[in-house]
């Protein structure tokens, strides 16, 4: 067997703003799929990863959710670890990059990259709030996109014409926070500078990224390269830059040190030394592990220009090869909310079993950066048609017989068993190539490939019908077939682990690696056979879409402005008691009702009522809606709701007013300016997945 090698794995660490969805398990499932395989191979091999907690986002839902940012971290990776573990990706170790190994390395990585000469400071001019007394990150303003002129867009891309600009580009900015309008100020920023690497980088993107990736990276080696500004001013959460108090560092700085960080604790709870792992100083690039990041194709620039220049300054090893995937279409199109197809990790486990996905993608993946599609469809047909339909069947089958009519005595394999077996084991080198090139989905088709000849193998025999006439002779058919099917079963380990191990137990065994393809099962008993996996129906899918799709709506009451009491002799503690009931209502009428949850864009008195207020409500996918709506008692400063996320019933007939149309109902509980108020949903809808 070939030498021990000690491999470390990444994953891109998610951020802690946002759930675990389908997209983001294309890249743990295969990261878990690859670092499995190299575990069975009997390598040295630990996947580490954490969630990447700085940046406005979090600091910005925090602030929502009224709670410090430290409770909202710790709180979504416990979410985040529960869907991991859902799906059966096993870390070795899952941080976060708010620690403390993070900051002392984030340190020392920048004063080295400091000593080099890399790190510059300069000037430019930044949107400030002179309310809010602080600079506008990106996402604390919004304006008029600068190319296409959309209203309402943030300060880093368009929602509408996907151009990206600086802030200060946008037209007629408002501050998110106060409405405000900022005005221009010189910020002092710090920039990592990349040129005075130009060759080096050049040279490292062709040797350790795929060669569509690097070619694209290549492109802008025409010209020099631009500095990467690498602060924040304060308010930002995250990490101060030492010697630079006031700045942190940007998010995507500490980010990818937490792979190191990561690794680091890992170090220390096993008793490693991190400097065996992921070393540093002289020699460092020689030494240590094999180091290999798994990434999606919209984090390249990330990873395979600034991380490799930032470790390069600072002497770190650098990783072996980022390997990057493409993005996850769902029925051929991009994720959507309003269609069902955003669908989070929590949401499929409530309708579907895990292995049922990890088939499908590793089915479907080949280690190329294409986008992969999950069509529905073609999900519950596959699943159904191979992993249970022909993979499975082998063993339900024969086991099933060998219990029943044989007292479920495995006997010992005859010349063709012999041959089927061999033929099986055999492949086990050029399995493992397509495990180790990560193309899952090549294994998958060699893994199919067997199973087909398996049942072919049992059907030429027809050994129901030979246990009447010769039962040895069923049992040498039907031991043969549960050993094509142990060894479909270990190959089958690194995609299906809960379902090999299950396999595993029905021939009595305590590990399988790959070495365990040379055994076989012979004159044993077998151990009873428990369901390994069963059909889907396609109702369970649609079930899950319309979960997914009515995500937004799942809390709350319904109410309204409209229903508000004429009673004003309210106490506080009883706002039930503010109005007699109105006729009960069947749970169809309410089932009728479409709550969405929507962003307050703008909010403004309309002149000549007492009662309206004219929202303009953002609902993401369901684009802008202009609702009035009589809760002016209850905002004596209507600005201030901008920002808000409000409940709002979606699928009301729009309804002509005297002043405009209104496109919906905001949902208010009580009367307004005596008691009650505006619903907001405990998190926000679309969580934001750009850190700025
Ligand atoms: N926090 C950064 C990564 C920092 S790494 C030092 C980030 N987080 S993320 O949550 O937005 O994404 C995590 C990973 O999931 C990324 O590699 C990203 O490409 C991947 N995916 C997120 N959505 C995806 C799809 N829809 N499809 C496939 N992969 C996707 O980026
Ligand atoms: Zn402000």
């Amino acid at each position: 067997m070939a030498a021990k090698r000690r491999i470390v794995v990444t994953s891109a660490l998610p951020y802690a703003n946002g759930d675990i969805h389908l997209g983001h398990l294309v890249e743990y499932i295969q990261s878990d799929f690859w670092t499995r395989f190299q575990k069975m191979r009997g390598n040295e091999c630990v996947y580490v990863c954490a969630d990447d907690t700085h940046g406005t986002p979090v600091m910005i839902r925090a602030r929502r959710e009224g709670v410090a940012p430290e409770t909202l971290i710790e709180r979504t990776r416990s979410e985040h670890l529960r869907d991991f573990s859902g799906f059966q990706v096993e870390f070795d170790n899952y941080y976060t990059t708010n620690s403390p190994e993070n900051r002392e390395l984030s340190e020392r990585i920048f004063k080295a990259m400091e000593k080099t000469g890399a790190i510059t400071v300069s000037k430019a001019p930044q949107l400030y709030c002179e309310h809010c007394g602080m600079f506008l990150p990106d996402r604390f303003v919004k304006g008029d996109c600068p190319r296409c002129g959309a209203e309402g867009q943030y300060g880093d891309s368009c929602d509408k014409c996907g151009s990206t600009y600086a802030a200060e580009e946008l037209g007629r900015p408002k501050c998110t926070t106060c409405g405000g309008e900022p005005v221009l100020r010189d910020a002092e920023h710090l920039y990592f500078e990349l040129e005075p690497e130009h060759a080096y980088l050049k040279d490292w993107i062709s040797a350790h990224t795929p060669p569509d990736v690097a070619n694209k990276l290549l492109e802008w080696f025409d010209e020099p390269l631009r500095g990467w500004c690498i602060s924040r001013n304060a308010p930002y959460f995250g990490f101060e830059i030492p010697g630079h108090p006031g700045k942190f560092f940007y998010v995507w700085v500490d980010a990818p040190i937490g792979y190191i960080a990561s690794l680091s604790n890992w170090c220390a709870k096993t008793g490693r030394d991190i400097a065996e792992w992921w070393p540093s100083g002289e020699g460092a690039e020689k030494a240590g592990a094999e180091i290999y990041h798994f990434i999606g194709k919209d984090i390249i620039r990330f990873h395979c220009l600034f991380w490799p220049g930032m470790l390069k300054a600072a002497m770190f090893k650098g990783p072996d090869k980022v390997f990057v995937h493409g993005f996850l279409t769902v029925n051929g199109e991009k994720m959507s909310k309003s269609k069902g197809t955003f669908i989070n990790a929590k949401t499929y486990l409530e309708h579907l079993p895990a292995d049922a996905l990890r088939y499908y993608y590793a089915a479907k993946l080949g280690g190329t950066v294409d986008d992969m599609d999950l069509n529905l469809a073609d999900f519950v047909q596959r699943v159904n048609s191979d992993l249970v339909g022909k993979i499975t069947n082998i063993a339900s089958r024969s086991s099933q017989m060998l219990h029943k009519r044989l007292d479920g005595m495995l006997g010992v394999l005859d010349g063709e068993g012999r041959e089927l077996v061999s033929r099986m084991e055999n492949a086990s080198e050029t399995v493992a190539a397509h495990y180790e090139n990560r193309r899952f989905n090549q294994a998958v088709v060699e893994i199919c490939r067997m199973a087909d000849e398996a049942n072919a193998f049992f059907d030429r025999r027809e050994p129901w019908k030979s246990v009447k006439t010769d039962p040895e002779s069923a049992r040498a058919a039907l031991t043969a077939a549960l050993n094509a099917f142990r060894l479909i079963a270990i190959y089958l380990k690194p995609v299906l682990p809960a379902y090999a191990d299950k396999a595993m137990r029905l021939f009595g065994e305590t590990q399988w690696t790959w070495e365990s393809l040379r055994g076989r099962a012979e004159s044993k008993k077998l151990g009873e056979y428990s369901y390994l996996a069963v059909r889907i129906d396609p109702a369970q899918v649609d079930a899950m879409v319309s979960a997914a799709a009515a995500k937004p709506a799942e809390t709350g009451e319904v109410s309204h402005e409209s229903r508000a009491s004429k009673n004003k002799a309210v106490v506080k503690s009883a706002p039930a008691a503010v109005s007699a009931l109105k006729p009960e209502i069947a749970f169809d009428d309410f089932a009728k009702i479409d709550l969405r949850i929507g962003v307050v864009e703008s909010c403004e008195i309309v002149p000549k009522s007492s009662k309206l207020l004219k929202f303009v409500i953002d609902a993401g996918a369901l684009g802008k809606r202009t609702i009035f709506s009589g809760i002016r008692q209850a905002f004596p400063e209507p600005e201030k709701l901008v920002g808000r996320e409000v409940l709002f019933v979606a699928n009301l007939a729009p309804r002509k007013m005297s002043v405009g149309t209104s496109e919906g109902m905001i949902v208010f509980a009580g009367e307004p300016g005596v008691s009650g108020g505006m619903l907001s949903p405990d998190a926000p809808a679309g969580a934001g997945t750009e850190a700025t």
